[in-house]
């Protein structure tokens, strides 16, 4: 597996699951992270483990206000960002087809707001690399349409397009884009979850792929592959994917009156 070595890295979402575990997966291969998420008494722990490797920047990447601080902040960290992983997030599913729209922008303000506040704060910095990464997480749930994830699964589609989209404007700069699309992963999101997760990975086996995909160049990084290659199959065969999986995972069988 690739290592990522000697770079200095802002990683969000980095107080718990996914982020912390590739902070701390960074910081010991000798990087320099920048680690940010709301909860900084979080942050200080993560931070004892790896003192003279990870400096912590409390921000939330939803708050478009507060993030105009931010630039300030982390230049008192570095001069320059070799690369960005964007891993703040949230899921809320929507049950019995409620569709309240405030729940839509929650899940829209972390997982795709978020990630633009992210990279336009992030793109000076990043400017200054000889070699810079940006990469966001989004979900294999966006490769098809699961039952109740009409919010969570929208989101990540829409970053998916976001990246591709920044992807094709930075082509004639040095700027690579990466989106990071994980299977199930065991941390707090994914503790709410009362189904059946399958392939269900720790975050720390979840920090290595990401990293080894980093490492290898990779603009879109997919894992499981026991999980990504029969989602991408039924992507490509949706109809398959709606005749037969789709009614064993749906919970609603009629729809709701008020
Ligand atoms: N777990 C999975 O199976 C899975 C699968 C596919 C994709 N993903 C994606 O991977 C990313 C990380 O998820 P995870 O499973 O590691 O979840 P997690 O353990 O709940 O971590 C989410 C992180 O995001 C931070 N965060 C949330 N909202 C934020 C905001 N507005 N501003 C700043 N930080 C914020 C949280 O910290 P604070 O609360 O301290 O702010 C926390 O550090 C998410 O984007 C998620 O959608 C996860």
């Amino acid at each position: 597996m690739g290592e990522i070595r000697d770079k200095t890295v802002w990683v969000t979402g980095a107080s718990s699951g996914i982020g912390r575990a590739l902070a701390l997966r960074l910081a010991r291969h000798n990087n320099f992270v920048i680690a940010s998420a709301r909860r900084r008494e979080t942050l200080v722990e993560l931070q004892k483990c790896a003192p003279s490797r990870i400096q912590i920047l409390d921000c939330d990447v939803a708050d478009d206000n507060a993030m105009a601080a931010v630039p300030a902040r982390l230049n008192e960290f570095s001069d320059h960002l070799d690369m960005v992983i964007a891993c703040a997030g949230t899921c809320e599913y929507d049950n019995d087809l409620q569709l309240e729209s405030a729940m839509y922008r929650r899940v829209f303000d972390a997982n795709f707001f978020g990630v633009i506040n992210t990279l336009r704060i992030a793109l000076p910095l990043l400017s200054v690399s000889p070699a810079p990464i940006f990469a966001a997480l989004g979900s294999l749930s966006s490769v098809v349409p699961f039952p109740r994830a009409e919010a969570y699964g929208s989101s990540k589609a829409a970053l998916d397009y976001f990246l591709a989209s920044v992807r094709a404007d930075s082509c004639h700069t040095n700027l690579k884009v990466v989106c990071i699309r994980p299977g199930f992963v065991d941390t707090p999101l994914t503790a709410r979850n009362d189904f059946d997760m399958p392939f269900l990975i720790s975050p720390e086996r979840a920090a290595i792929y990401i990293e080894s995909g980093l490492s290898k160049g990779k603009s879109v990084i997919d894992f499981p592959r026991r999980l990504s290659w029969p989602l991408r199959f039924f992507g490509f065969f949706r109809f398959i994917w709606f005749r037969f999986c789709t009614p064993r995972i749906s919970r609603i069988r009629t729809l709701r009156k008020n």
